[in-house]
């Protein structure tokens, strides 16, 4: 299997765990580290709806609490039709661990539907370079 399919299968995998009674809309995400790891996490919704939370966040957590922090691709995949691309928040997350020329493909049950890199997405980030400024 290559390892697109090793994510997409992580992605799936997770996406049949989601906790989301109140949206509907289930998704998984799955990431592969520089050293090869595949970390997975699905969203969990909450009944006091904006203490839940995405996907990605719960796949960027297993990576991190599994001692790793550097991400080398991305799916994220959601029972839904149309590109379901990361939100505002998460990609600004993934952006924490990840250069702007990892790929992240947003998926369907079915496999790849579009291929962005993480720059493309969130163009101009917020990082760290920012809080450390020469004026400092
Ligand atoms: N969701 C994700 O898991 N990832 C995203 O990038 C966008 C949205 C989840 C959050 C919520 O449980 C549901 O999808 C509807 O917004």
């Amino acid at each position: 299997m290559s390892a697109l399919e090793d994510l997409l299968t992580a992605a799936r995998e997770a996406m049949s765990r989601a906790y989301a009674p109140y949206s509907g809309h289930c998704v998984g995400a799955a990431l592969r580290t520089r050293s090869g790891h595949i970390f997975s996490g699905c969203n969990v919704e909450n009944a006091a709806y904006p203490q839940g939370w995405c996907a990605e966040t719960s796949a960027l957590a297993a990576m991190v609490g599994g001692g790793e922090r550097e991400v080398d691709e991305v799916v994220v995949m959601a029972d839904a039709d149309g590109v379901c691309a990361p939100c505002g928040g998460c990609r600004q997350k993934l952006s924490e661990f990840a250069d702007p020329t990892i790929a992240v493909h947003a998926c369907g049950p079915e496999g790849v539907r579009a291929s962005f890199t993480l720059g493309e997405l969130l163009p101009h980030r917020f990082g760290a370079d920012n809080l450390h400024s020469e004026r400092d």
